[in-house]
């Protein structure tokens, strides 16, 4: 499928995969995905079973070291993660730096790749050795070390990214608090001391993390490996992926779904927007997936945690837009042929917006769970056998032949 070009070299033929359409460049252990039956498991577990029963820094190990922890491992991960969410005092100044209208993402970017200046183990040339060797204790202790701070302090430098822009001060992670409760804290607290997050909303929270948690090779993990193949420091390989998350076709479309609502004003409209879908003037968001062929199956968790929330917060008033919306497009012809069903996006955004999170913002929620998707992949990558090759595709070459230079003069 797909637009394919060759050129016959050396080595035979070589194919262009343009979107990497059918290119696996990796062998994985870690998420499985059956996109025409709709299944998604973490090392095997169904995403079904977890959401119900796992909570999100316990997937996170899950993810990361292959295996449900037990319950002094899970403990232990827990207090390390929570441990290092304190952001370094030259990480608060970098933050501080930001225009009150910079979008969150752009702040989150920075931040990631800011932390690899502050932090030296880190990087390998520095060390003047490629760190991460199986079967080295320091070695994986230092890997370790990088990925609690790089989970612990996503909450953190999201927190910072969100009461930058409105000029409030930054408060440091409460001690006793959940992951979520914590970031949660960090992003509401305004100084009096009672404030709780609602447990409603830092469950809710937590189960949206775990899904978002990993997604195997989407556009993001392939640009952390991508980056990691070098060598960089996880911090730099980490903010590539978050770059690459900022997108409407990828993390950015949960915001991109609430403007699109916004847009379509009411149920009302909504044949008609179909209709422009259809024409190719508008794009559906939340709407297909590259590899699922039917409905995602974190679209389901998704509505049953707005549920949830909503019992909380009150509806969102763009739910009926949203659901008129999806009936519309499951029994239309483009859709059905075109198998275009709702991903995880369609919905995640109406449960931000009721929670009271900017729009701009939505990225952010989906970046900060990734982190543990990426680093499992670029720990797994690490520490594959025969050491990392860098990643170095070759293209199909279309331009010219040899041509001579022509001086400015005589170009006519
Ligand atoms: N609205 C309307 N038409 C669509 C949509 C959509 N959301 N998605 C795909 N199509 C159409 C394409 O135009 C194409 O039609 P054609 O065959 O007549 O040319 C056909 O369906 C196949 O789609 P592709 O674009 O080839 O699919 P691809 O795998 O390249 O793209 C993507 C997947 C980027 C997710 C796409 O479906 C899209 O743009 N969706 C909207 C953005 C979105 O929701 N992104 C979030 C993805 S999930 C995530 O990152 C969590």
């Amino acid at each position: 499928q797909g637009e394919r070009e060759e050129n016959e070299t050396e080595k035979g033929l070589r194919i262009a995969d343009k979107g990497f359409l059918n290119t696996a460049v990796i062998t994985s252990e870690i998420t499985y995905i059956d996109g025409d039956a709709g299944v998604l498991r973490y090392r095997g577990y169904p995403i079904e079973q977890l959401a119900v029963h796992s909570n999100f820094l316990e997937t996170s190990y899950l993810l990361i070291y292959g295996s449900l922890p037990t319950r002094s491992q899970s403990k232990l991960f827990e207090h390390e993660v929570m441990q290092h969410s304190i952001a370094h005092h030259d990480a608060e100044s970098l933050l501080r730096a930001f225009r009150y209208d910079s979008h969150p993402m752009s702040i989150l970017t920075s931040a990631f790749a800011g932390l690899g200046s502050m932090y030296s183990e880190a990087n390998p040339s520095l060390q003047g050795q490629t760190l991460y060797t199986k079967g080295d204790a320091a070695c994986l202790a230092n890997m370790d070390k990088q990925i609690y701070r790089l989970i612990g302090k996503a909450t953190t430098l999201a927190a910072m990214a969100y009461r930058v822009r409105q000029g409030r001060k930054f408060v440091t992670p409460p001690a006793g608090l959940s992951y979520t409760g914590s970031f949660l804290y960090q992003m509401d607290h305004l100084g009096e001391e009672e404030y709780k997050p609602s447990p409603v909303l830092e469950k809710a929270l937590d189960v949206l993390f775990l899904l978002h948690a990993d997604h195997e090779l989407n556009a993001s993990c392939t640009t952390v490996l991508q980056t990691g193949s070098s060598l960089v420091d996880p911090y730099s390989a980490i903010a590539a992926g978050c770059a690459s998350l900022y997108g409407p076709l990828h993390g950015g479309a949960n915001e991109a779904v609430i403007r699109m609502l916004i847009s379509i004003g009411s149920p009302d409209n909504v044949p008609a927007f179909v209709e422009q879908v259809k024409r190719r003037e508008k794009v559906l968001s939340g709407f297909g997936h590259r590899v699922y062929k039917t409905s995602d199956p974190r679209s389901f968790i998704v509505r049953k945690t707005a549920d949830e929330v909503f019992k909380v917060t009150g509806k969102d008033e763009l739910l009926e837009t949203a659901m008129r919306l999806h009936e519309v497009a499951m029994k239309d012809e483009y859709f059905i042929k075109r198998k275009l069903a709702p991903n995880v996006d369609f919905c995640s955004g109406l449960i931000y917006r009721s929670m009271g999170f900017p729009l701009d913002f939505f990225p952010v929620l989906f970046a900060v769970p990734r982190v543990v998707g990426w680093l499992a992949h670029w720990r797994q990558m690490m520490l594959q056998p025969g050491g990392v090759k860098i990643w170095r595709p070759r293209q199909v070459y279309v331009g010219p032949s040899v041509r001579d230079y022509v001086p400015v003069d005589e170009r006519g």
